[in-house]
């Protein structure tokens, strides 16, 4: 049976995941918790990402070299860039790209040296199955979060948007520099620290990923506004929802 690897951006995330996972045992690698059981009678491996590129593409590679994953989803939060990517929507990727990548002029900015490519793509059909997942949990926010985290985060009607996402070593928090990023890579719908960087060493590997985000914030200079609570109360519950929504119907 195939194995899917679950790389969680968040600590919330990962713990709600486990706790709907009946059986994971603990391994410990390269410093990092790997939690290999069963999901909906889905073989899974979930495990924290950790955070950054680096961080990210060491996590999983242990995920596709020790734990032999078929297929590789990634789940977290990301900053807003286009101006319909609104907080509580989802992003669904169908390419990534590094926007701290810049080798010029050896080579054209963002593209990474020896891959003549600047965009990872995600697999189309892993892509396509969790949009419907996540429209489908979109669809009655009430089911899966409060009341009160409804109104507050103003989510009466999240969306689910497929598309670029662009991941560096930075959380962009001012306005400026958001505007630069919508500037240069003007198909972008949000920014994250790890997306790129996983699909790169899943590129490698030759094993299908996708990546699911909900916007947290708009990367601007209220980006750290009741980030934490946000994370708590919505991303997390999308996140389990989405992920569980996928693997029942797999
Ligand atoms: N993840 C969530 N929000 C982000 C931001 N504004 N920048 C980078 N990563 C993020």
């Amino acid at each position: 049976m195939a194995v899917i690897g679950i790389m969680s951006a968040m600590h919330e995330e990962l713990a709600a995941v486990l706790a709907a996972m009946p059986d994971e045992q603990r391994v410990r690698v390269a410093e990092r918790d790997f939690w290999v059981g069963h999901w909906h009678g889905h073989d899974v491996v979930a495990v924290l990402s950790r955070i950054g590129k680096v961080a990210a593409a060491t996590t999983a590679t242990v995920l596709l070299e020790r734990f032999k994953v078929d297929a590789l989803v990634f789940t977290g939060a990301a900053g807003g860039l286009a101006p319909h990517a609104q907080v509580g929507d989802v992003v669904v990727a169908t390419g990534l790209v590094q926007h701290d990548m810049d080798a010029s002029p050896l080579f054209p900015q963002y593209e990474v040296p020896l891959y003549g490519r600047a965009r990872f793509d995600t697999d189309p059909a892993l892509s396509q199955a969790l949009a419907a997942a996540a429209s489908q949990v979109l669809s009655d926010p009430a089911q899966h979060l409060g009341a009160q985290a409804i109104a507050d985060f103003h989510l009466l009607s999240p969306r689910v948007h497929q598309g670029l996402i662009v991941s560096g070593d930075r959380f962009v928090s001012t306005t400026a520099e958001s505007q630069a990023l919508q500037h240069s890579l003007p198909d972008a719908l949000a920014v994250e620290m790890e997306g790129a960087a996983v699909a790169q060493v899943c590129l490698d590997y030759g094993v299908p990923f996708a990546a699911v985000r909900t916007i947290s914030d708009r990367a601007d200079d209220d980006a750290h506004t009741d980030f934490n609570r946000f994370i708590r109360e919505v991303a997390s519950r999308y996140s389990l929802a989405i992920l569980s929504q996928w693997l029942m119907h797999r």
